[in-house]
């Protein structure tokens, strides 16, 4: 993989949020901030020094999403998308975010900049009262004003709606009621967050119990392996050296850049570069720890440049060294759990 062949840029413009979601790692249960966090954004100045004209006009595909926080709320996010349009007039742009930032002018400004071949994926995940279990500190009419103004500037809304056990049955409704607003395409998703476990709970700040979110009934999508059997080490390597990794940064000329500027083949393994050891109250926490631990190691061997340093400003190969992690001996625990059917069943598996 070569940098002249890049064509999509998934960045974190951000790593802030006003939301706490349960499953998120930001927060620990929907609570407490982590520690790592470090409440950083990407400024305009920066952007353009980071990614020269030439790199921005050979993508095809320019989204933020990003792991710890809400592109939205990046100071500069408006006047960035606005500058990468006038660098590539063609180039899909996205953006995920749960909406509920900002106010209805903004978002209307929003749809201007981005222009056609654009969308903004929102996070509705259920009604008023049954979203903000999920979306914890957004407000649902709020969410669904700024969509309104962002839709009548003439821009392309995308839902996406995490479907648990509380807003399961209003799924045809929700489906309705976006889709009389205009929203383009609907997507349910079953999270698959919750692994083999029944229930996980959700903490105040404080890491007192508020109450619990379970998978839904009709729909989980459930792991071919439970978590306990990845705690023998022994067993580990066993299960992730005989994965087949069907390696998606390979198939989709991508790269991933996170709010600090540190660059990485896709967002999972960057997930594990700047995050510190989670308390283990869980298995799923035992297993974060170490699945933390191998993919830093990782990524010490195969380096991770800084965007920074002018990496973007002259071609190179990227990664050469990744491929190892591949191989069957050696391989990589996130790559295994992301790119190959070690837990889930390959439908999906990208979620
Ligand atoms: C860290 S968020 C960043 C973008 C934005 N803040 C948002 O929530 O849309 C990354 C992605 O994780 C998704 N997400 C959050 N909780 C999830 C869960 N339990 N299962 C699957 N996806 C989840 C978000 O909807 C978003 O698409
Ligand atoms: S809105 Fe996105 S970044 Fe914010 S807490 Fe929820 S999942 Fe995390
Ligand atoms: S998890 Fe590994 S194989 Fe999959 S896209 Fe990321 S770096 Fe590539």
């Amino acid at each position: 993989m070569n940098l002249a062949d890049i064509k999509q840029l998934h960045i974190e413009l951000t790593d802030k949020c006003q939301a706490a979601c349960p499953m998120c790692p930001r927060n620990f249960h929907g609570g407490k901030t982590r520690d790592f966090i470090r409440n950083q954004d990407i400024s305009l100045e920066q952007f353009k020094e980071w990614f020269p004209k030439d790199f921005l006009a050979q993508l095809n595909n320019f989204y933020s999403c990003g792991n710890y926080g809400d592109p939205c709320f990046a100071k500069d996010c408006l006047e960035i998308y606005e500058y990468v349009r006038q660098c590539n007039p063609t180039a899909r742009m996205g953006i995920h975010t749960n909406g509920g930032m900002r106010n209805t002018e903004w978002w209307a400004r929003l749809a201007v900049a981005m222009g056609k071949n654009s969308d903004v994926i929102f996070a509705v995940d259920g009604f008023k009262g049954k979203h903000e279990l999920y979306r914890k500190n957004t407000n649902f009419d709020k969410v669904i004003e700024n969509m309104q103004s962002f839709i009548k500037a003439g821009g392309t809304a995308h839902v996406d709606s995490l479907i648990f056990a509380h807003n399961e049955d209003e799924t045809e409704e929700l489906e309705k009621y976006l889709k009389d607003m205009g929203v383009d395409k609907i997507n349910f998703v079953s999270t698959t967050r919750f692994y083999d476990m029944e229930r996980f709970e959700v903490q105040d700040n404080s890491g007192d119990t508020e109450y619990y979110i379970y998978p839904p009934t009709k729909h989980k999508r459930e792991p071919t392996k439970h978590l306990d059997e990845f705690l023998d080490p022994v067993a580990r390597k066993q299960f992730i050296n005989a994965s087949i990794i069907d390696p998606k940064c390979i198939n989709s000329n991508e790269i991933y850049v996170n709010a600090n500027g540190d660059m990485f083949p896709c967002c999972w393994i960057a997930a594990n570069y700047v995050e510190e050891p989670i308390e283990e109250t869980i298995t799923l926490h035992t297993l974060r720890n170490i699945n933390v631990e191998d993919s830093k190691a990782v990524m010490k061997d195969i380096g991770i440049p800084n965007v920074e340093d002018g990496v973007l400003h002259k071609d190179s190969e990227l990664w050469p060294k990744l491929k190892n992690y591949w191989a069957g001996k050696n391989n990589c625990m996130t790559c295994a759990l992301q790119c190959s059917n070690l837990v889930y069943e390959s439908k999906g598996r990208y979620d």
